[in-house]
């Protein structure tokens, strides 16, 4: 089979299966299919076959289909269903139907049918042929190709996720027909079909719709209907609902615990355009910068029985410039118990970057980044993999010392995620200034800075580099995990796959540096 180009349209995950089943039992390879969908984007509601089981996620309860005629999806220049029917298979191979899929990689497979990428059905078929070749390892995350299908995966599940919460229904006049409820969204994949049923199964018999610009579904109280985009958006619906929201939300905002950075880290920039509270924030943000936060709270607040203490001018807090300096850093409360900040240090243009958690006892009396125990055994994991520390630089996720006291001893304790998030703004300058092409996470507190993802698992991203953000990402242990771990040979495992990690940063370079990049 090889040689001969199969040019297939699918419209969705149902074609892409079909075909893929048919391609499979004639042995053909992924280098002779080209795929593509219809009109560029292909058929939303075909991407998935009904809610897309995103492993790990419960299965949504019974809910009405949506009717896939509706969609209108072009013909096809190669039928994908021909391809995976009967007359199709050679003879001498196994029937297609005998072909057995693991529910986990097909669960895989159907999440990440979902995602935006013009390449999707060719590399979702890439995996199938691997696996059908006997490569198991394409479903680990250790694999190249898996760790791209579970982060398209992760991708999807997090914009469902996304669009649950920041989908804003807007309320209508009531008229003949019309639903009462209208929403507009722009997901950043296809996860319409899935957010549909999940508002299907909570709003009763309520009627609503959501717009998105790619498609629009309808609830009619009792089943889903599907049509393509509207002609125009709905930003121009009357809205009594709307106006009652935001009454209510100028009169609980605070301008006492204003936090515009960590508003802005909770929700994703491009998601406010999509609630109508967001509008407001822009102008509450300034009222409070002049002066409405010395009160304490906002008068609407104010006005609510009880009392109110007023707050003398002199005495409210202090507006919160940016520190100019670490040194100067007041952007959490770790800084009054540490005895100076550590900044990061090493090479102004290293190509690699470690990021450890924070200073230690050491680094905290001393002011550098991993000069206490678990530099030194830092310093002789680089050996190990051939690494230079002098052409690294060497930073921390947080840069002041976090401890308690255990005796005369201070003990290291665990940075929280505020903290984290408060200390990433100098990271993020480091990383900048720096712009290292490898970025090696020791620890889980540095990996979760780094991906800025406070659910990041270690043990999801050991051994196999993530791109992230324009750079490469090596995740390993952290030099104190493997100070501490007990037993010898456990101890010499996570040191051997600290070097491994070091050694593969050194290589990604080396391969960067040849080809010239
Ligand atoms: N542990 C860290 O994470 N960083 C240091 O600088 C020292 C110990």
């Amino acid at each position: 089979m090889a040689g001969l180009v199969h040019s297939i349209a699918v419209a969705g995950f149902d074609d892409w299966r079909a075909a893929a089943r048919g391609l499979i039992v004639r042995r053909v390879p992924p280098e002779s299919v080209q795929w593509s969908a219809p009109g560029g984007g292909g058929d939303l509601f075909g991407a998935v076959a009904g809610p897309a089981p995103v492993p790990g996620t419960a299965a949504q309860p019974a809910s009405p289909a949506i009717p896939r005629a509706a969609v209108g999806v072009a013909a096809a220049s190669v039928s994908a269903a021909s391809l995976g029917s009967a007359a199709s298979v050679a003879p001498a191979m196994p029937a297609a139907s005998a072909m057995r899929i693991p529910r986990e990689l097909m669960a895989l497979l159907q999440g990440a049918a979902c995602y935006r990428a013009e390449d999707r059905w060719a590399f979702l078929y890439k995996i199938l042929w691997r696996w059908q070749q006997g490569q198991r390892e394409v479903m680990s995350m250790a694999d190249e190709d898996g760790n791209r299908l579970h982060g398209m995966v992760r991708a999807v599940r997090r914009e469902e996720h996304d669009m649950h919460a920041y989908l804003r229904f807007r309320e209508r006049p009531a008229g003949e027909g019309a639903p009462r409820f209208v929403a507009w969204f722009e997901p950043a994949h296809d996860v319409l079909p899935q957010v549909a049923q999940h508002f299907a199964a909570r709003m009763g018999r309520a009627t609503w719709l959501i717009a998105t610009p790619e498609a629009t579904v309808l609830w009619d109280g009792a089943a889903l209907h599907a049509t393509g985009p509207l002609a125009r958006g709905p930003a121009d619906i009357e809205d009594a609902g709307e106006a009652l929201w935001l009454t209510y939300y100028r009169s609980i905002f605070n301008p006492a615990r204003l936090n515009p950075d960590v508003m802005h880290s909770h929700v994703r920039s491009r998601f406010w355009k999509h609630m109508p509270e967001a509008a407001l924030v822009p102008e509450m943000v300034s009222q409070a910068a002049a002066g409405a936060r010395r009160v304490g709270q906002a008068s609407a607040v104010g006005r609510r029985s009880g009392t109110t203490i007023p707050i003398a001018p002199e005495k409210a807090q202090p507006e919160r410039q940016q520190p100019h300096t670490l040194d100067e850093c007041r952007r959490c409360e770790l800084w009054q118990h540490a005895t100076q900040a550590v900044p990061g240090e090493g090479a102004r243009k290293a190509r690699i970057m470690l990021v450890g958690e924070q200073p230690g006892d050491q680094e905290d009396l001393q002011g550098h980044p991993f000069v206490g125990p678990a530099g030194a055994l830092l310093d002789r994991a680089l050996a190990q993999a051939g690494v230079d520390r002098a052409t690294v630089y060497v930073t921390n996720a947080v840069k002041h010392f976090k401890w308690e006291p255990r005796g005369k001893r201070r003990l290291h304790k665990t940075p929280a995620q505020k903290e984290i998030l408060a200390c990433h703004y100098w990271l993020e300058g480091e990383l900048e200034q720096v712009a290292p092409q490898v970025v090696v996470a020791l620890g889980s507190t540095a990996l979760k800075a780094i991906l800025e993802d406070s659910h990041a698992a270690l043990k999801d991203y050991m051994e196999q580099p993530v791109q992230h953000a324009g750079r490469w990402v090596v995740a390993t242990y952290h030099p104190a995990y493997v100070l501490r771990v007990p037993g010898a040979d456990e101890k010499s495992r996570a040191l051997a796959a600290m070097v491994a990690a070091l050694r593969k940063a050194r290589e990604i370079i080396d391969a960067q540096q040849r080809t010239g990049r």
